[in-house]
């Protein structure tokens, strides 16, 4: 009987997932296909390194092998960094393979040219592991919400940035031993400068900004944050307050451009993000028919990332090729916004807010509460860069309180 001949590219954390899963859910697959899938060949960095139980898959270090394989159907991309990500995945377009990618920097990067080659080539591109792990939120976008209008989104797409702020705050750990937790559990990418410094978010929501407004925003409205600076004590200041820290990636249009901003955000317990805890990822649509949508899973780990490029694999064989969406579909109001964060100074004077803020609350000893214009927030960057504020997201109940003293 013929077969789905397929190539894994990279056998980390999530390589090992694809050969495991691919074994465990055989029969589900061949049904699905109607053929049997075979791995027929792994690439690696160093072949000392690793061993395959089943000797008849080819173990190799050259990615020429792969492509000189007498059958390949699909080339599985589980490797970090745009190359050789990249060109493996152009080889393999071009040759005739559809590609499956987990790949979110690369991807990031070069999604659409791959995309315009596959659609030349005519062979398909599976992205679904590039954005929130084992989420379905690709396939929920583009083929689920295709009449809708999607006027923003936001999600925690990075499990280990949550992993680490929920063990810090639950446990009183220390940054970096959590941070090891999370690399010893195969959450963290190799480099996990990436995960700590906001990087990986940032690729996945320009994943997520190309599928559903069809581009990238303009540099000089991305904002990207990570978490590697905030403090045990800014945690538990937060915690007392009824806050958590979470590190939100959202995407919105506005007046005709795409505002990113991926940084952390503080949640009181009326955001649907308050409870998303551990590795955990969540994705909060708002579409102008159906209104919110949110969707909660596991965002990073050996089986989710495995399912979410396994249930790529139907999906490549389907007739109707799946489209971007032009940015003119989607447009975006122009709306005067209000916001409000919170600063941790023990010695600012009120005085020198009051200038930016309609609202100023000392909430504790360290943290001053203010509520404004987003407006009047960009300018206090501008004209205090140094001293952060950090957003807060949900009604902050404690606020509330105080006002009505
Ligand atoms: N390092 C990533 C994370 C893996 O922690 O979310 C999943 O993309």
């Amino acid at each position: 009987m013929s077969a789905i001949h397929i190539a894994i590219l990279g056998l980390g954390t999530v390589g090992k997932g694809v050969l495991e899963t691919i074994e465990t859910h055989q029969e589900r697959l061949q049904y699905l296909l109607g053929k049997p899938v075979k791995v027929e060949a792994v690439l690696v960095k160093n072949l000392d390194k690793h061993k395959l139980e089943d000797s008849s898959i080819l173990l190799t270090d050259q990615f020429d092998d792969i492509l000189q394989l007498a059958k390949l159907d699909v080339v599985i991309d589980a490797i970090v960094g745009q190359e050789p990500a990249f060109t493996c995945a152009k080889k393999s377009i071009e040759r005739g393979s559809h590609v499956i990618t987990a790949n979110k920097e690369m991807f990031a990067h070069h999604g659409k040219e791959l995309l315009e080659l596959a659609k030349k080539h005519q062979v398909s591109i599976g992205f679904e592991a590039t954005v929130a792990g084992g989420i379905p939120v690709i396939q929920t976008l583009r083929k689920l919400l295709n009449v809708n209008r999607i006027t923003k989104i936001e999600g925690i797409v990075n499990g280990t940035s949550n992993f680490i702020l929920t063990n810090m705050r639950e446990k009183g750990l220390p940054f970096a031993d959590v941070l090891k937790e999370a690399q010893e559990k195969g959450f963290a990418e190799a480099d996990p400068t990436n995960d700590i410094e906001g990087f990986d978010a940032y690729f996945k929501a320009l994943v997520l900004s190309n599928v559903i407004f069809g581009k990238l925003p303009e540099p000089e409205h991305i904002v990207r944050e990570g978490i590697s600076h905030i403090t045990r004590e800014q945690i538990q200041t937060a915690s007392s307050l009824g806050l958590k820290y979470k590190h939100i990636a959202k995407l919105e249009k506005q007046g005709g451009a795409i505002k990113c901003n991926v940084e952390p955000v503080l949640v009181t317990d009326a955001h649907p993000f308050y409870s998303v805890e551990g590795v955990q990822n969540a994705l909060s649509i708002d579409a102008d028919i159906v209104g919110n949508i949110t969707l909660l899973g596991p965002g990073a780990g050996k089986l989710p990332t495995a399912s979410a490029i396994i249930e790529d694999l139907p999906h490549l064989y389907e007739k109707q090729p799946l489209k971007f969406f032009d940015d003119k579909l989607n447009s975006g109001e122009q709306q005067v916004k209000t916001g409000q964060w919170l600063l941790f100074s023990k010695d600012l004077e009120r005085s020198v807010l009051e200038p930016y803020f309609a609202e100023i609350l000392n909430v504790s000893e360290e943290a001053i509460y203010v509520r404004g214009l987003t407006e009047s927030m960009n300018k206090w960057e501008q004209d205090y860069p140094v001293v952060k504020m950090v957003p807060i997201e949900g009604e902050f109940s404690l606020v509330k309180e105080l006002l009505l003293v």
